[in-house]
C-alpha cells in the first residue's frame, strides 16, 4: 500500500489524476475502472484539462463504472451515465462503444449482472480501478455486510447511503431503492486500486480502512489485502488519524 495526504481537495484530485494520466500513457489501451460521486470530480477535471492541453489520448481505453441505480433510464440526469458524460466522457476522447455502465433498467437484473462481470473478465479485467468510498465503508454500492467473495450484483441501499445521495434528487422519496453494483471480490480482482478519500465525513472510514479489523461489516477494509493499492486523501479526512498518525512507514 501507498499513501498519499495532500492539503486538500484540489491537491488530491491532482495527484490522482497525475496518476491516471501516467497509467494511460504507459498502457494506451488500458481499461479503467471509474467512480461516480463527488469524490472524484475534480479529478476527471484535471484529466479533461490535460486532454486538452496535452492531448492525452483515450481512443483505446475502455471503462468499466462501479455502478448505476436500478430503475434510473440513461437519460435522467441522476443516472450514473449521465454523470460519466457530463464529467468525463463528453470532453475526451474515449468510444462510446468502450465505455461500460450496468444497465439500471434492464427487465433482468440477475442476467444484468451476469453479463456485466463476464464482460469485465473477457475484457482482461480491470487494470485500475478509481474509488470513492462512503462514510460507512461502503466501496461501490457494497454496503456493509457484504460478502468479501461478492460479485456484480444488485443491492438494497441502505437508508444512510440513500440520505447521502439524496442531494442530488428532489427528494428522498426520489432516490432509488436499488442499484447494480460491481461486488467487492470484482473490485478486489482489479490490478491496481486508486482510492480517493476527502472531507471530514469520511476520517471515521478512513482510519477504520487503515486500522480497523477487516471485516465485512466495513467493506473497505478488504483493501488492505489488495497487493496495489493507493491511497490519496486530503487532510480533512485526516482529522481522527492525525496528520502524522498514518502508521504505514
Ligand atoms: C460511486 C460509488 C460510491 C461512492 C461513495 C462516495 O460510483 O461507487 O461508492 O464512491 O458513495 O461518494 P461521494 O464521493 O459522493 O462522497
Amino acid at each position: 500500500m501507498r499513501m498519499f495526504v495532500e492539503k486538500s481537495k484540489l491537491e488530491m484530485s491532482k495527484k490522482a489524476a497525475q496518476i491516471i494520466i501516467e497509467e494511460v500513457k504507459r498502457n494506451p489501451s488500458i481499461t479503467l475502472g471509474l467512480a461516480t460521486g463527488s469524490t472524484p470530480i475534480e479529478t476527471y477535471q484535471r484529466l479533461i484539462e490535460d486532454h486538452q492541453q496535452n492531448q492525452t489520448t483515450y481512443k483505446n481505453v475502455k471503462s468499466f463504472n462501479l455502478d448505476e441505480y436500478v430503475g434510473i433510464s440513461r437519460q435522467d440526469q441522476n443516472s450514473y451515465y449521465s454523470f460519466m458524460r457530463k464529467h468525463l466522457f463528453n470532453f475526451i476522447d474515449i468510444e462510446e462503444g468502450n465505455t461500460n455502465i450496468p444497465n439500471g433498467m434492464t427487465t433482468d437484473k440477475e442476467e444484468e449482472c451476469n453479463r456485466y462481470e463476464n464482460f469485465i473478465k473477457q475484457n482482461g479485467g480491470i487494470d485500475l480501478q478509481i474509488l470513492g468510498i462512503g462514510q460507512n465503508g461502503h466501496i461501490g454500492f457494497n454496503e456493509p455486510h457484504t460478502s468479501f467473495e461478492s460479485r456484480t450484483h444488485i443491492v438494497d441501499l441502505t437508508e444512510s447511503t440513500r440520505i447521502a445521495n439524496s442531494r442530488y434528487f428532489q427528494s428522498l422519496e426520489d432516490v432509488p431503492k436499488q442499484a447494480i453494483t460491481m461486488g467487492i471480490q470484482t473490485i478486489m480482482e482489479a490490478k491496481q486500486i486508486l482510492l480517493l478519500i476527502s472531507g471530514e465525513k469520511k476520517a471515521q472510514a478512513l482510519h477504520e480502512l487503515l486500522h480497523g479489523e477487516i471485516r465485512e461489516e466495513v467493506p473497505a477494509t478488504i483493501l488492505r489485502n489488495h497487493p496495489n493499492l493507493t491511497i490519496i486523501a486530503d487532510e480533512d479526512a485526516m482529522v481522527v488519524l492525525g496528520k502524522s498518525g498514518v502508521g504505514l512507514g
